[in-house]
């Protein structure tokens, strides 16, 4: 019983050790400014080949998670990709080979920070590509602090590494010309003596050269290919307005040549901006929107018959007009003044028949006739009686 029981105990320890056999003695090494060298020791009582995974904390789901057979790996560290003013990172073994069929072992976590505190010292940092040089400039957070820049193409490449010799003036900018193709991706360090920054800048280009040509009453547009080295697909956003039309944008992307074809209005003035951004297989490079390129003038539709028609009204209308004018100043030879019989009604039916002032002029006034008095003489009865007798 007893050596049974021993022997389960054994059992179990051994196989609780080898289940849970993490890296030990982790460690960090910063290459420069901007990679950082992780590395650890192998597990104790570990033979053959082990199999290790990694992942920094702040993204360990799935793609995050890297697996390897070496005790070490490099990451680009970088401040500004960072929230926090440092960097933790995350090792196991895979237990899966050695350790348990199915266990991996406890995750081990090693934190780590760079040289100097993070600071924000410049603002604004974008970077122009012209060929092999770059122009890169900046608003700088405290002018009178003395600033350095270093900058390299980001990876393993510690040789790479320069640093600006010489900055100049833009306004309120500063500005350095990089000796370095940014089309692979830099990684730039700007400190002062309290503090440091790492980042990849933003990347500009030129705007590509817009033409537009006449072609079977349509307008071809065609861009010139930005020059980025490698083969990048390259979203076009075109603007156009067209006569009075308000602006109006579409996203394009072309396998070959970057050309459209468009319907043209001979009547119409256009107006066409472009700006350019990588949409895949490179590094997010995007240009402002380039000066307008002008087509064509607007042209007004024919109105020939419009402007007769309005022509013969004006002159109708100030025929009329005239005439107007005319009739009134001799209107007492062409139309005697004629009573408004109305008037003469109202004042008839206001006063009666008693008062009734005649019209002065027109209206007849009777003229009272002379009448002979008459005198009748009473006759006597007796006188007639007298006369009879
Ligand atoms: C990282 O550090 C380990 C241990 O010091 C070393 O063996 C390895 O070569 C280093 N890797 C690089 C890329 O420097
Ligand atoms: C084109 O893409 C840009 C960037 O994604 C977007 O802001 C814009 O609205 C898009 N324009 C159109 C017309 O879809």
């Amino acid at each position: 019983m007893d050596f049974i029981f021993l022997t389960c105990a054994a059992m179990t320890l051994i196989l609780q050790s080898r289940a849970d056999c993490p890296p030990t003695r982790l460690k960090h090494e910063w290459l420069d400014s901007f990679t950082v060298n992780v590395s650890w020791d192998k597990p104790a009582g570990l033979q053959g080949e082990v199999q290790y995974k990694y992942c920094p904390v702040k993204d360990c789901k799935d793609k995050g998670v890297t697996a390897t057979t070496i005790r070490s790996f490099t990451a680009t560290c970088l401040t500004e990709e960072w929230d926090s003013d440092g960097w933790t990172y995350r090792v196991w073994t895979d237990g899966s080979q050695v350790c348990n069929s199915s266990n991996e072992s406890k995750r081990v976590d090693i934190t780590f920070r760079n040289r100097k505190p993070k600071a924000k010292v410049v603002e604004d940092f974008r970077c122009v590509i012209h060929g092999n040089e770059t122009d890169c400039t900046w608003t700088p957070v405290d002018p009178l602090l003395n600033l350095m820049l270093s900058y390299r193409i980001c990876g393993k490449d510690l040789r790479s590494l320069h640093q600006c010799s010489q900055f100049y003036s833009r306004g309120a900018r500063t500005g350095c010309r990089l000796k370095v193709d940014a089309r692979k991706e830099i990684c730039i360090l700007v400190e002062t003596e309290a503090g440091m920054s790492t980042f990849r800048p933003k990347l500009e280009i030129p705007s590509p050269e817009l033409s537009v040509t006449e072609e079977e009453n349509q307008l071809r547009l065609v861009w010139k290919r930005p020059d980025t080295g490698k083969k990048c697909l390259w979203n076009y956003e075109l603007c156009h307005t067209q006569c009075s039309r308000s602006r109006e944008c579409n996203n394009l992307t072309f396998d070959e040549e970057p050309s459209i074809k468009m319907p043209y209005d001979e009547m119409c003035r256009y107006e066409f901006q472009s700006r350019v951004r990588t949409e895949k297989y490179c590094p997010y490079i995007s240009s402002d929107f380039c000066e307008v390129v002008t087509y064509g003038t607007n042209k007004p539709p024919d109105r020939t018959q419009t402007v007769i028609a309005v022509v013969i009204t004006i002159i109708l209308c100030i025929c009329v007009l005239l005439s107007c004018y005319c009739l009134r100043r001799h209107s007492a030879i062409l139309c005697p003044t004629i009573p408004d019989p109305s008037v003469i009604f109202k004042e008839m039916m206001m006063n009666g028949n008693k008062d009734l002032k005649p019209s002065p002029g027109n209206l007849y006034t009777p003229v009272p006739e002379p009448v002979e008095s008459c005198r009748i003489t009473p006759v006597n009865e007796n006188n007639i009686l007298q006369q009879s007798v």
